[in-house]
């Protein structure tokens, strides 16, 4: 990795200060983490994690989830919306059973050909559930590297999308991939959150320029209009 401080600082943070009893992470399957991540891209952890555990009680592995009908499984996404996403949960849980004989692909490239997997979650779910140093780049990690880097554009933006993907590759580590994935979206979560970040608390706070700047309430930058 070609910014080594960086992964290894993190680290160090959330060793101490992470998330480390999240449901999904115990034990980190591959079915439970992607689960959790879709469930998690448009919804917060608090209101996931008993929805999350009552999907699992419902459907306890991904041949449960493919053989059920899809009245029963968008019954037990009531409540977290979105429903698209259920949808896609279950035609990708077909897909599993029926093209990968009901094992995960390992793969970022076969993951996010799956239904209702985007890059950012296929690599999420690559890092968590088996190790693979690939890089994610949710809304948590945009927010830390725009302010970070002092990123200009809306992070959405092509251009300002593929210079914080570079960003996103450089920074990740090529060992304790699912903890790296963990602490980058805890830092953004917990501390670099959109308003009022915790600054003092962050171990980057000499590094960030846009705090170096006083511009962390203006980064990232919002959607132009
Ligand atoms: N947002 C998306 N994925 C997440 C995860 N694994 N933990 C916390 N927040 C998340």
């Amino acid at each position: 990795d070609r910014v080594p401080d960086f992964a290894r600082r993190l680290l160090a943070w959330f060793d101490e200060h992470g998330r480390h009893d999240l449901p999904w992470q115990h034990p980190r399957t591959a079915y439970r983490v992607w689960v959790a991540e879709v469930m998690l891209q448009q919804t917060r952890v608090a209101t996931v994690i008993p929805y999350f555990e009552a999907f699992m009680a419902a459907f306890p592995d991904v041949t449960s989830l493919a053989d059920a009908d899809q009245a029963a499984v968008l019954e037990r996404w009531a409540g977290l919306g979105y429903y698209a996403r259920a949808r896609n949960l279950h035609a990708a849980a077909r897909v599993i059973r029926d093209q990968y004989g009901g094992r995960f692909p390992r793969e970022p490239e076969q993951l996010a050909a799956l239904p209702g997997i985007g890059p950012s979650t296929a690599n999420a779910i690559a890092a968590q559930a088996f190790d693979r140093p690939a890089a994610i780049l949710d809304g948590n990690v945009k927010r830390v590297l725009a302010r970070l880097y002092a990123v200009e554009g809306w992070p959405n933006a092509t251009a300002t999308a593929r210079q914080l993907w570079q960003l996103a590759e450089a920074h990740t580590p090529d060992y304790r991939a699912a903890d790296y994935t963990q602490a980058i979206m805890d830092l953004g979560a917990t501390l670099c959150t959109r308003a009022r970040p915790a600054c003092d608390d962050c171990p980057f706070a000499g590094d960030c320029h846009a705090r170096a700047e006083g511009r962390t309430a203006e980064l990232p930058h919002g959607r132009p209009r």
